[in-house]
């Protein structure tokens, strides 16, 4: 699967890319929709070239974008590598907007446009620089590394990011003896266990200060931010499956909850996903995680055998479509700006990550 690599698409015709479509996903496509598909992806190729733009895009794009359009895809840590990189005008993320603010902040002479206003992230809107704030006032001098799923000014107010790439190394790099892990409950919870630390949750009281149970031994302080698609997930939906396919390999996104990846064969970011398909040989596996990427996972591997999910699509993502991107780059939409005080702080804490890997 072309996760880390640079794609040249714009010299391909419009033949070119339907029948690339039609070799991923025609066993299950009709032609008259694959056509259409390549049509407009060919446009975006011209108007990419034209605009002087590269396309970053998120691994849950759906598969008749995700194999057409962008010249790089991959997780969020490998795409902000990318974005930090990128020497055309303009970068169009298809993916949601943390992930373009991210962009921005990296890379703030370029223009960078997202498709979809309404491109969010049930994380990123679990928790705001206030907060932060207030949790930096609860706990004096302890270090906070926030998610990448966080909007420009709560990442100002950390320490240092992470992704689902890197959060565990992040955590360790840091050597202190407790910090703060914003704003995903399981993945601190997952990294916690990963780390062997434990973990306390603030609780905001009426009169809005926060409480949190400091007589209890704890080393970790989280935050209550769930992803709505990765919550989902169930233990019992784990034994149900392996009770229908007793050889299925269950890969589980650590923004599940930890019993969801404990009853898992393997957790990691979508990139580690996609590289342990590419690596094994088990009979069939099946990904916990937003469902176009199981699409795009089994279009590129047609010798393996993934079961499908149907209904866990991220409605974020879902919002980038070849139509939004080709209006982006015909109409110079949406431009995602940061103001300069936050981006410069939040540089920092971004770039902190980069540098450990
Ligand atoms: P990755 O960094 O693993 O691609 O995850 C991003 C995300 O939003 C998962 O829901
Ligand atoms: Fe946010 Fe979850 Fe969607 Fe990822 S899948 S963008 S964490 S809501």
């Amino acid at each position: 699967m072309p996760t880390l690599q640079s794609l040249d698409r714009t010299a391909q015709s419009v033949d070119e890319i339907y029948q690339s479509l039609v070799a991923r996903m025609g066993d299950y496509t009709p032609a008259f929709e694959l056509r259409v598909k390549a049509e407009l992806a060919h446009e975006i190729n011209q108007l990419k070239v034209a605009r002087n733009a590269v396309i970053l895009g998120h691994n849950y794009m759906e598969a008749a974008l995700f194999y057409t359009i962008p010249d790089h895809v991959g997780d969020s840590l490998d795409l902000s590598r990318k974005a930090a990189a990128a020497d055309r005008d303009i970068i169009v993320f298809c993916g949601v907007r943390f992930m373009a603010e991210t962009a921005k902040i990296l890379n703030p002479t370029r223009t960078v446009l997202l498709p979809s206003l309404e491109a969010g992230c049930s994380l990123a809107a679990s928790i705001t620089a206030d907060d932060v704030r207030a949790l930096k006032a609860r706990f004096p001098g302890v270090p906070v590394v926030t998610y990448v799923n966080t909007y420009a000014d709560v990442k100002a107010e950390s320490d240092i990011c992470c992704t689902s790439g890197n959060a565990a190394a992040v955590v360790e790099s840091l050597g202190t003896d407790t910090i703060i892990f914003l704003p995903d409950e399981y993945l601190a919870r997952n990294v916690a266990r990963e780390t062997g630390k434990h973990i306390i949750f603030p609780t905001r009281l009426p009169n809005g200060q926060l409480h949190a149970d400091t007589e209890i031994q704890y080393d970790m302080v989280g935050w209550h931010g769930r992803c709505e698609v990765h919550e989902q997930f169930t233990v019992a939906d784990i034994a149900s499956v392996r009770a229908q396919f007793p050889d299925v390999v269950i890969l589980a996104h650590p923004e599940c909850s930890p019993e969801v990846v404990e009853a898992s064969d393997f957790s990691g970011s979508t990139n580690a996903m996609i590289r342990y398909v590419e690596q094994t040989r088990a009979p069939r596996y099946l990904l916990l995680t937003e469902c176009s990427m199981g699409e795009n996972v089994a279009a590129a591997n047609p010798d393996k055998e993934m079961l499908r999910l149907c209904s866990v699509r991220c409605p974020y993502m879902g919002q980038i479509t070849l139509e939004m991107t080709r209006d982006a780059l015909r109409y110079t939409q949406y431009v995602i700006d940061v103001p300069e005080e936050i981006r410069v702080r939040a540089y920092r804490a971004v770039e902190r990550m980069l540098r450990i890997g």
